[in-house]
């Protein structure tokens, strides 16, 4: 079988900037996406040189090999916190209000994107098969055709693809859309995302869209564009569930809870994950119950992610400061309502805290897809399952229906939604759980590996 080659800027290396629980869904799971093929991943260090050198660095741990490269303080400023994280991120999350357009950032993404290819393509042989990830990347294809691969190349977007009309918004946006063409197959989160793009290729592009079978002709060419659900690396994940690791966590959680119900939010801290929007509604809800101050707490993990975006900053402030006028308005000295936590946890120590809540809340205003609902379902206990509480807007309600679906921009209905969670008795849960449960198992990361890969072997690659 072809070797799988995987791209994408952040690579799961030990050492690298992030990877204190922050660096997000994607690289844990191409790391399982790695793990049971023979594989290579490919991708920036994390870390900074004076002048790019193209000099590779090749390690492997943990049964996968990767290859990273450094990056000049100038490309990780355009590039990364630039045209990546203030540009497309905000753009695709539907926040054109923090979106920058900015020349230098895009010149700083094309030529982040020939240095990747430059550096990648030596190490790419003639039968592999070339999988590129998110939105860093989009351009890598076509820049890699222009070195003459023929490889089959495909590409995932792990977060949403915009509206039309948001989306012509970008300066360029023909240019970025004719690049992705230049894949062999395009993977998207949901059917929603996927849906969005064919609109703007039928609409905008004037292409020739077959929405049925997911395919595009495009100035000679035809790609292929399909919605591939990522899950979680379920297995491994519960294995981690039986260590030790896991239940001191549980027991630490439950030991400082006490008495009181547990509700739990775990999140990359970052604007798109509606978290004053979430604390605005458990105010409303104290505010409507003031008893339950002594019965709930809310604990929310929020390991610091980009920090030297400014958008990034300022929600970091704005969350301190919220969390400050809960608690200050509610405490007393042997209550605080609200424990705000700034750093990253392991996954064997998720597993621990996801158990001993009662209740996760996952209220991201928009997300491509969100594993997080998906670990909190998998740690539950079958016998006393907690409820799961989900943003209508996160790609997994897809296929967590079972979930108490809420409108995150509404402090009403994210009361409502705990009061619902608190009342919901055993029968009801369990059966609730039963339903998500399977869909975790089931959907798992080997599977979207599996299906994407597939589909990428067997696409057509007329016109290359
Ligand atoms: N995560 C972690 N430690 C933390 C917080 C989060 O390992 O302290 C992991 C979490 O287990 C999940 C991922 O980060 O696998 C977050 O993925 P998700 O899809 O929910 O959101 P993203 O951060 O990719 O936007
Ligand atoms: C999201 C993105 C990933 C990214 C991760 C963490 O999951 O889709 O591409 O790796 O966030 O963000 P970071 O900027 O630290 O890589």
């Amino acid at each position: 079988m072809s070797r799988l080659v995987v791209i994408s800027n952040r690579v799961a290396v030990p050492k690298a900037r992030g990877a204190a629980g922050a660096q997000g869904g994607l690289a844990g799971a191409l790391n399982a996406a790695l793990r049971e093929n023979r594989g290579l991943w490919f991708g920036w260090s994390g870390q900074e040189c004076d002048v790019f050198s193209g000099n590779i660095n090749m390690q492997r741990h943990d049964g996968v090999t990767t290859a990273t490269i450094d990056l000049e303080p100038q490309d990780i400023e355009e590039y990364y916190n630039g045209y990546a994280n203030s540009t497309l991120w905000p753009l695709f999350h539907y926040r054109i209000d923090l979106t920058e357009y900015e020349r230098e950032f895009g010149k700083g993404y094309e030529r982040v994107n020939e240095r990747f290819a430059e550096s990648v393509a030596p190490l790419i042989e003639p039968d592999d098969l070339v999988w590129v990830h998110d939105y860093h990347l989009m351009p890598l294809g076509e820049r890699l055709r222009a070195r003459g691969l023929k490889n089959r190349i495909g590409f995932f977007l792990h977060i949403p693809w915009p509206p039309a009309r948001l989306f012509v918004s970008l300066p360029y946006h023909e240019r970025l859309v004719r690049t992705l063409l230049d894949y062999d197959l395009i993977g998207f989160q949901t059917t929603e995302w996927l849906d969005s793009f064919l609109h703007y290729c039928r609409k905008e592009l004037g292409a020739e869209v077959d929405e049925q079978a997911g395919t595009i002709r495009y100035d000679g060419r035809e790609t292929v564009a399909r919605a591939y659900p990522i899950g979680i690396d379920y297995d491994h994940f519960m294995a981690q569930g039986d260590t030790g690791e896991a239940r001191q966590a549980q027991q630490r959680l439950m030991s400082s809870t006490r008495h009181r119900t547990a509700m739990l939010g775990v999140d990359r801290l970052d604007y798109s994950k509606g978290l004053p929007e979430r604390l605005d509604g458990i105010g409303r809800f104290f505010d409507q119950d003031p008893d339950q101050v002594r019965k709930l707490v809310y604990i929310q993990i929020a390991p610091p992610s980009r920090e030297d975006v400014g958008s990034y900053q300022k929600i970091r402030a704005l969350l301190e400061q919220k969390c400050g006028q809960i608690n200050g308005a509610r405490s007393d000295v042997d209550i605080v309502p609200i424990r705000y936590v700034n750093k990253g946890y392991s996954t064997a120590e998720l597993f621990g805290f996801y158990r001993g809540a009662k209740i996760g809340l996952v209220t991201p205003l928009r997300d491509g897809m969100n594993l997080v609902a998906k670990e909190y379902v998998a740690a539950q206990e079958p016998d006393d399952p907690g409820v799961l509480i989900l943003s209508r807007f996160a790609g997994a309600a897809q296929q967590l229906q079972d979930a108490v679906l809420v409108n995150p921009h509404s402090p009403d209905d994210l009361s409502h939604a705990i009061r619902t969670a608190l009342d919901m008795d055993l029968a009801e849960r369990k059966a609730r759980w039963e339903n998500l449960v399977a869909t975790v198992r089931e959907d798992n990361v080997h599977a979207w590996t599996a299906n994407f890969c597939a589909d990428l072997r067997a696409a057509p690659t007329a016109g290359r």
